[in-house]
């Protein structure tokens, strides 16, 4: 998606392609020919292990009780591999609409996918034990994730464990006005950048342009070694990686950062109390002492990276796709938050009491979201779910959540954009944007839940504020913007909408 300003020259291709000038890569000439080696090679062994595959999943009877969503008949397999591509959302939609609530399956590049399609049965995924079901192998079979962010050292399980408390602590209740304000300064400066073009290229700036191209990087190739043997799913990662080089510059882009840190470091109690504590000293705080070292930190960033980048990025621009559609909603968002801001300032009390902005939120959220097929889990040994399907280990189980979140008994007029669905509940904190229910799975739900909702939420919300006060949004295309660009299970917002933005009075800029 682009954002521009009314002229219409286009400033900044903003969030979901972010721009990264690649004058800092040209490849070699060794490199190029490394690319063609490693492409060569991967080929060859993917036709070999896709095959492998699916002789594998035709002949394994323990899914022959599991409806599949779509019969595509002869050579079923594979072409429903290939639809699964680029058409996720139509055959979800189909198995629903075939099956009702009724649990079913999708082939998906060499495994089934068992799809379940109530809250109920989402509900008990999230909540089986981490005997039973395992997010992080799911993770790991999907995107394999242990070999693009995680040292050979170490599992996926016990780096997120640690990343996962880190970001927990680093967002506790007690900091939380000096979060906000972090947040504030970060935004009202990006924004002045980007869309001001009161732009620079210093050293942070790097960084962040390497964060988002990282993350992109290890996405695709993640997405990629699942077809590969196990054996060979290393070097390939390490080929891909080393040969794209983003990970070894975001590494030493870091690394005098770290090592100071880590040299200095002292305990988070005795710290707080004389200088200012962030995500790096809870990483730090966290990692066991044997474990403390760049690398080990470098990937947690990594993987809190991978984590919060694209995911932040996606909701807010499906949200601001919306919000660019009506005059009318950007009204009644401005109308909200004028005066409380005026009062309490960009703080946590302030954004409590803008129950329509978190409602919008929540609302695009419900509609859109960030994947398809989202809770999902890899099963570890033979579970049957509550409607009497049996799976087997290995077997990943994912939630339809569009079905879910479409479900006319808990959302009047479901396929409806309301913006405001969920202003006007009595307890709005009991419902909230970053408040999972078992009927509103954005952020996942159970142990799982995602631990930077928060800090998303807050960043969210300040940026559509921010956005909203200081612009007046108009969609070019509404139908085409509003329509996703989907990837497999992932869900993109449009890559070709865009919106034009015209600045409002100056009295309006707010942080
Ligand atoms: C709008 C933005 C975000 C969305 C929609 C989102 C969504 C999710 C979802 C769906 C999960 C899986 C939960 C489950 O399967 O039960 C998750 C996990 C996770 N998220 Fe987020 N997330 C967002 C932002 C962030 C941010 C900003 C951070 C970091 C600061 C973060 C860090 C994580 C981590 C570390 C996990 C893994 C938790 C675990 O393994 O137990 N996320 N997120």
């Amino acid at each position: 998606m682009a954002i521009s300003l009314a002229n219409d020259s286009v400033v900044a291709p903003f969030l979901i392609r972010p721009a990264l000038t690649h004058s800092d890569s040209t490849l070699s000439l060794a490199s190029s020919w490394a690319i063609v080696a490693t492409i060569a090679v991967g080929v060859v062994l993917l036709l070999f292990s896709a095959a492998l595959k699916l002789k594998t999943m035709s002949s394994h009877g323990i899914y022959d009780h599991i409806p599949p969503a779509i019969d595509y008949g002869i050579g079923g397999i594979l072409r429903g591999s290939l639809h699964l591509i680029m058409s996720a959302r139509s055959i979800l939609d189909a198995g629903y609409r075939q099956h009702g609530g009724r649990t079913f399956k999708i082939p998906a590049f060499g495994m089934w996918r068992v799809v379940v399609n109530t809250s109920e049965l989402a509900d008990e995924i999230c909540k089986a034990s981490e005997d039973d079901m395992s997010l992080h192998l799911a993770l790991d079979a999907t995107f394999a994730m242990s070999y693009t962010m995680v040292p050979s050292y170490c599992s996926l399980d016990a780096i997120t464990a640690i990343v996962t408390k880190a970001i927990r602590q680093s967002l506790s209740k007690s900091v939380e006005h000096q979060v906000y304000a972090d947040l504030s300064d970060e935004i009202s400066t990006a924004f002045k950048d980007t869309l001001h073009g009161v732009g620079h290229d210093g050293n942070d700036d790097q960084l962040v342009k390497l964060s988002i191209r990282l993350t992109l990087d290890i996405m695709a190739t993640g997405m990629l070694l699942p077809l590969f043997p196990r054996a060979c799913r290393r070097f390939v990662a390490d080929a891909c990686l080393y040969v794209l080089g983003t990970k070894r510059r975001f590494a030493s882009h870091l690394h005098s950062v770290i090592s100071e840190r880590l040299r200095l470091h002292s305990p988070i109690a005795d710290k707080a109390s004389r200088d200012r504590v962030d995500l790096l000293d809870h990483f730090i705080e966290q990692t066991p002492p044997d474990k403390r070292t760049v690398d080990f930190i470098v990937h947690m960033i990594m993987i809190s990276n991978v984590a919060a980048i694209h995911t932040s990025a996606i909701t807010l621009t499906q949200a601001l796709l919306h919000l660019a559609t009506s005059q009318e909603y950007q009204r009644e968002l401005r109308l909200e938050a004028s005066p409380i801001l005026e009062s309490l300032g960009w703080t946590p009390e302030a954004f409590s009491q803008m129950p329509k902005l978190d409602s919008f939120l929540k609302e695009s959220s419900r509609m859109n979201g960030i994947g398809l097929a989202s809770p999902f889990r890899m099963v570890l040994r033979d579970y049957t779910l509550s409607d009497g399907t049996r799976v087997s280990p290995e077997t990943i189980v994912c939630s339809n959540i569009r079905a879910i979140h479409r479900d006319e008994r808990v959302y009047a007029h479901a396929e409806e954009f309301d913006g405001f669905r969920f202003a006007d509940q009595l307890n709005v904190s009991s419902s909230s944007f970053d408040r999972p229910t078992r009927h509103y799975y954005a952020f996942g739900y159970g142990r799982h839940t995602c631990p930077g909702r928060f800090l998303a939420s807050a960043e969210l919300k300040m940026m559509m504020t921010y956005l909203v006060l200081n612009f007046d949004m108009v969609v070019e295309d509404p139908v085409a913007s509003l329509a996703p660009s989907d990837f497999v299970f992932s869900i993109s917002a449009s890559r070709s909408a865009r919106i034009l933005l015209k600045r409002r009075g100056a009295t309006q800029s707010a942080i």
